[in-house]
């Protein structure tokens, strides 16, 4: 079974994370879930008072359907810096931070460590794993832009929150779901969230 690591993040953005969470499960995969505090904030502000990751479950089914229960999910609190995804002898398979705040972005960037989620990626970069980071800033200064890249030379993989618009999307849905889509084949898996290019 694949098992991948999700940072959320306090960028705007929610529903990126909800989509692509569906998706893995969707796949069977099994799910290691951590929210930081403005990543709880923004899934209520952006998705609805209903959206509380102690209901994430709930919230999930209720957008996306049963074949979520295909696949398992597990919290961890970013404050538990001893928790299994801190460790590199845990094996996930990959992960990715999405939204990826400037701020998280910073601390994977200069392997700061602060909380669970910069420490599980930092576990990604050192055991060489993949880490998918979706940063979403507009726009974008010098400092941000330089850690981007320090992150990539990492060997992180930098996938903005940048839809396009080739698919003729029609919703909010269509949006999350291609990026869901890119995050699902950068983190080497099967994605039928939307079709893919085929060619004029
Ligand atoms: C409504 C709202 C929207 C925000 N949107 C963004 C954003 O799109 N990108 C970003 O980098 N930070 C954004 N922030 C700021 C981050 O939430 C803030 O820097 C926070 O400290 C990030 O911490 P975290 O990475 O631990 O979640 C937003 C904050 C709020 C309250």
């Amino acid at each position: 079974m694949t098992r991948i690591a999700i940072g959320v993040t306090g960028a705007s953005g929610a529903i990126y994370a909800v989509r692509t969470m569906a998706a893995l499960l969707d796949l069977g995969c099994q799910l290691e879930v951590v929210f930081s505090e403005y990543g709880r904030r923004l899934l209520m502000d952006e998705l609805g008072a209903e959206a509380k990751v102690d209901r994430l479950g709930e919230l999930l089914v209720s957008r996306y359907g049963d074949g979520i229960r295909r696949g398992t999910f597990a919290l961890s609190s970013n404050k538990d810096l001893g928790a299994a995804l801190a460790s590199g002898s845990h094996r996930v398979d990959g992960m990715v931070v999405v939204p990826c705040s400037m701020k998280t972005l910073a601390g994977v960037a200069h392997g700061l460590s602060r909380n669970l989620i910069e420490r599980a990626a930092d576990v990604m970069l050192k055991e060489r794993r993949r880490l998918v980071l979706v940063p979403r800033e507009t726009p974008m200064s010098l400092p941000e832009l330089r850690n981007m890249v320090a992150a990539a030379e990492a060997g992180a993989m930098i996938l903005p929150a940048m839809p396009a618009f080739y698919q003729q999307p029609k919703t909010i849905d269509d949006l999350a779901s291609f990026i869901a889509g890119k995050i699902l084949n950068a983190l080497g898996l099967e994605q039928r969230l939307f079709t893919p290019w085929k060619g004029a």
